[in-house]
This record gives structure tokens, sequence and C-alpha cells, in this order.
């Protein structure tokens, strides 16, 4: 299934670009990220939405054409525009990449007998622009593979640069013509070396200088937004999170008191958290802010409610009203600013043949742009999460804020499984707070994605001094992720996990135990809701 196209991310005229043609590989967004690194802006296009005419209006200095899971020996299997082989631009074709590019020019490929997945060796038999600096001939270097189907002829005017027990053409090369291609996974961290691979691509064979930097997006983002908001007047909600947080800080320093802050305080947030936020925007950036507190409001809402999906529907619906009333007190508003990233509005491709099926609503503000008749300001658009930290620390932001762990937007409500009480939720911060304090004593914080205690709506039985007690069982949960969507359980040593335990034993009246998650996501997610 294709999905609409979505709005245009802006053309950054005046930056040396890339473009990244979309086979539907799980691994494509680290094509751009590993481009990106390298301080030149890309974009990620599926394949059969980028025309000739459109990508000459990118112009890109080079095209980088994806891995996907399809087979180029299969009928009706995707191909890259065939006009991109006519435009003179350098290419880099990655695993199927590499296969249609052979096949478009008329090579072969074949299915293979074994596949070859996971960790792989190439021996470097040429030297190589690409490989100039990073890799030497002779060299035995790790890569990683995940293929079943393999070229088996060179397109006219290839050689072979490296091969691989499992890829006899596992890199080749057209010098002419700036045609690259490997059948290994350089944007994934299992290739040492694939990041240099690919910086040598785009600055070495495109010509790119390497002018993406945060200080200039900032520049010029500031300039985009003045131009779109003239005299408007713009509101954002702040959650407290990274991306709302530097949204709101870049306009403030585009606009100044045109823009005013929401922030709705659910009652859901963790111990400090409202305080913080009110402290940094409005005493340290003195940014006009409205800490709205709602605690009881959602509590009431959320009387006698267990289920997750429930949970998430009354929060987010609570949320729009709330917010709207805050946006009436200050007069209403032209414009919405929204921290919305670029990993969401990239354009997907799928080959399953259906939607993905929803595991968990999120909670946004959806529908509140249409409601309150708002035009949305999004600075954020082009920019991965890990951008949007340098972009923050570029805005003068503590390293510590912007490289905060996500928090959900239903916030401890969904690390409550159950009924939520005002009792659970005192409970609940008491205990995440020893946690996060552990863990932080400890160095970690950094190494972790994401690590918070829940709330376990089952009583058990302890002895506590001569006592019996019966009292709540607290789940721990540290994952290490790099987007969210796959996830591992984080491997403490024991004597962490028996120190945390100890502490929240003795110091949370109302829980005595406490456990690790070891699931993984897949299976797990990583809230327990
Ligand atoms: P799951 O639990 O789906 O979480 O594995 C993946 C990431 O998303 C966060 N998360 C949410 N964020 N609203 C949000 O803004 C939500 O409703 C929500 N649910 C999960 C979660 O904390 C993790 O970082």
């Amino acid at each position: 299934m294709m999905t609409a196209m979505p709005e245009p991310v802006s053309l950054p005229q005046h930056h040396d670009r890339i473009l990244i043609l979309d086979f539907g590989s799980q691994v494509t967004q680290l094509i751009a990220r590993r481009v990106r690194e390298s301080g030149v802006y890309c974009e990620i296009w599926p394949f059969n939405q980028a025309g000739a005419e459109r990508i000459k209006a990118y112009a890109p200095k080079g095209i980088v054409l994806s891995g996907g899971p399809c087979s180029v020996t299969d009928k009706d299997s995707p191909r890259a525009p065939q006009e991109i082989f006519d435009m003179n631009l350098p290419l880099f074709g990655i695993c199927y990449g590499q296969q249609t590019m052979v096949t478009q020019l008329g090579g072969k490929v074949e299915k293979g007998d074994t596949r070859e997945f996971g960790r792989a060796y190439v021996d470097v038999k040429e030297h190589n622009t690409l490989l100039e600096g990073v890799w030497d001939k002779g060299a035995h270097e790790q890569v990683w593979m995940s293929h079943g189907d393999r070229v088996s002829a060179l397109p006219d005017g290839f050689r072979i640069v490296g091969a691989s027990e499992g890829a006899p053409y596992a890199m080749i090369a057209d010098d002419a013509r700036k045609f690259y291609a490997v059948q290994f996974h350089p944007e994934v961290v299992h290739t040492p070396h694939g990041a240099a691979l690919l910086k040598n691509f785009t600055h070495n064979v495109c010509g790119c200088g390497g002018d993406w930097t945060m200080a200039a997006f900032r520049e010029e983002a500031i300039e985009k937004i003045r131009a779109q908001v003239g005299t408007g007047k713009v509101i954002c909600g702040l959650s407290g999170g990274v991306d709302s947080s530097v949204t709101a800080v870049l306009l403030h320093e585009a606009i100044g008191d045109q823009l005013h802050c929401i922030y709705v305080d659910t009652g859901m947030m963790r111990a400090g958290e409202s305080e913080q936020v009110v402290a940094l925007f409005r005493d340290h950036y003195n940014i006009p802010l409205i800490h709205e507190d709602a605690g009881e409001r959602f509590l009431n809402g959320l009387e006698g409610v267990s289920d997750p999906e429930m949970k998430r529907k009354i929060i987010g619906g609570l949320f729009i009203d709330v917010f709207e009333d805050c946006a009436k007190r200050i007069g209403g508003a032209d414009f919405l600013a929204q921290g919305t990233l670029y990993p969401d509005v990239i354009e997907s491709v799928s080959f399953t043949g259906g939607p993905s099926v929803t595991i968990k609503s999120h909670h946004n503000v959806g529908g509140l742009p249409e409601r309150m008749n708002l035009k949305l300001v999004e600075p954020l658009r082009e920019l991965f999460k890990d951008e949007v930290r340098a972009l923050g620390v570029e805005l003068g932001m503590h390293p510590d804020f912007v490289g905060r762990h996500p928090f959900p937007g239903p916030g401890l409500a969904i690390r409550i499984p159950g009924e939520i009480t005002g009792e659970k939720l005192e409970i609940l911060r008491k205990a995440d707070t020893i946690y996060l304090e552990e863990i932080r004593g400890a160095g970690l914080y950094d190494a972790i994605w994401q690590a918070f205690a829940v709330l376990l709506p089952v009583r058990t039985v302890g002895v506590m001094g001569d006592e019996r007690s019966y009292d709540y069982v607290c789940a721990l949960r540290a994952v290490t992720s790099t987007d969210g969507m796959t996830a591992d359980y984080y491997h403490f040593d024991h004597d962490f996990l028996s120190r945390v335990s100890t502490r929240i034993i003795n110091e949370v009246r109302g829980i005595n135990r406490v456990v690790y998650d070891i699931t993984s996501k897949p299976p797990g997610t990583i809230e327990w809701e």
C-alpha cells in the first residue's frame, strides 16, 4: 500500500542535497541519518513518487537507492525511474538498490541458494574513491548483509571492488559514470565503517560541502518562521518534552512575545516536572506561559477507567478541551506551533497490502487546528530527533534537558495498569524518582533510551520488620533503542537492581515488591499500556 503524499518538506535551496529513493527497507531512515551526520541535507522519497521532473526540481547532487523487501527477479517488482541513469548524477545502490541498478543497466541478478544474513566479511579487491581513507586494497572488513538474491553479471562499465563469501559482487563501481553499489548495508552500525563510506559518497563523489549544520538551520528557520507568521499570534503546547520545548525556544527567538505557550498539567506528570517546565520557560527564557493545573479534572475524567485505550482517548479529549479554554483566555491565536519531526512526515513504502495495525493510539492534539481554525507552524519538520537535540544545544538549552528520555503524552496514566487514583500516582512518583536518581548516579542515563517505574494493580504479601505487609508491586523498565520502534531491555548488573529494589521498598510506603521487566520489543511494547 502506498500512503498519500504528505505536504512536501520545504526545499532548502541553498544547501547541497542528496535524494534517497526508498524501496521499503526497514532501515532506510538510517541512510538519511548517516547522510545528515555527514553534514549533508537529504530527503527520502518513495521510489514510485519520484518522477524525473520532481527530481530535477529538487536538484540533488547524488541519489542513493535503498534496500527493500522485494526480489528484482519477480514480475512487477519496483524499479528506479529509468531517467536517473541519464541525469549525469552520482548513484549509490544499497542491497535491493544495487540489484535494481544492475538489472536496469543490463546486468543480471539471480535468486541465491543461500541467504546471507547478519555479519559478513568483504575482501577489498581494488582501490576506489568510495573507499578513500577507509579501506585499503587487500583489507578484510566487517559488513552487515541481509539478502537472498545476488548480482551474477555486471552491466557494461562496472568492475568488482569487493567480494564476500555469499556475494561475489559485494561492492561494484563504474567510476566513469560515478555509479557505485554494495550488497551490504553501510547505514547500520554493524557495518563499522559504513558511515565513512557514505560520507565518501556524499563528499568525495558527489562533491557536497557539508553545509548542513544546526547553526545554519537555526538562522534559516528563524527567517522562515518570521516570513510565515508575520505579525500573527502563535500558541504552542508545551509537554515538557524535547520536541515541543525546542520548538518553543526557536519560535521565541524568531518572534518574541508573539508566542504564547500553554502547559497543561494533567496531573499525570512525574515528580517536579511541572515546576521544571514553568521555571525553564517563564523564568529562564521569559516566554509568556499559561500553566494550567488540570490534575483534578483529569483524575475525575479517568475515575473508574481501566482500559488503556479508553484512558488515552479520555486524556486526549480532555487535553484538547483544556488547551482550547486556555487559548481563548489569551484571546485566541492565528497559528499553532507543533514539534512535528521528519520521521512523522516521511512518506512510507509498504508492501504488506494494508495499513498497519494500530497497537496504541497516541495521544496528541489531533483535530485541534481544524477546531480552532489555526494554521500550523512546524519548524522541526525537516529534522530527526538527534538533530532536534543538537538544535536545542545550539539554542543554549542544557544538554541534560535536551538529552532527556522520551515521556508519553498520557504520562503516568499508562504506567498504572488498572484504575488510576491520586494515591497510586503519588506512590509511583516516589518510586520513579528513586529509580531515575539511581540510574543517573550510576552514570547510566545516557546509555538507556528510556527508563521508568510501573505500578502494578497487584498486591502481594511481604514481611517488613515483624509485620506482615500487603502492598503493591512495582515493575522497573529500562530499554535501549534507536527510535522506539524496536527495543531491547537494558542489562543492569544485579547489584544495581538490588540497590534500587531496597531503596524503593524502604522509602516508598505502599510498595513491598520490585520486579524487573526483561521483555524486548517486539514482542512487548516499551510502555505497559
Ligand atoms: P510503545 O509503548 O508503543 O512506545 O512501545 C514507543 C514510544 O512511544 C511512547 N509512547 C507514547 N508517546 N503518546 C506519546 O506521546 C502516547 O500515547 C504514547 N504511548 C507510547 C513511549 O513512551 C515510547 O517512547
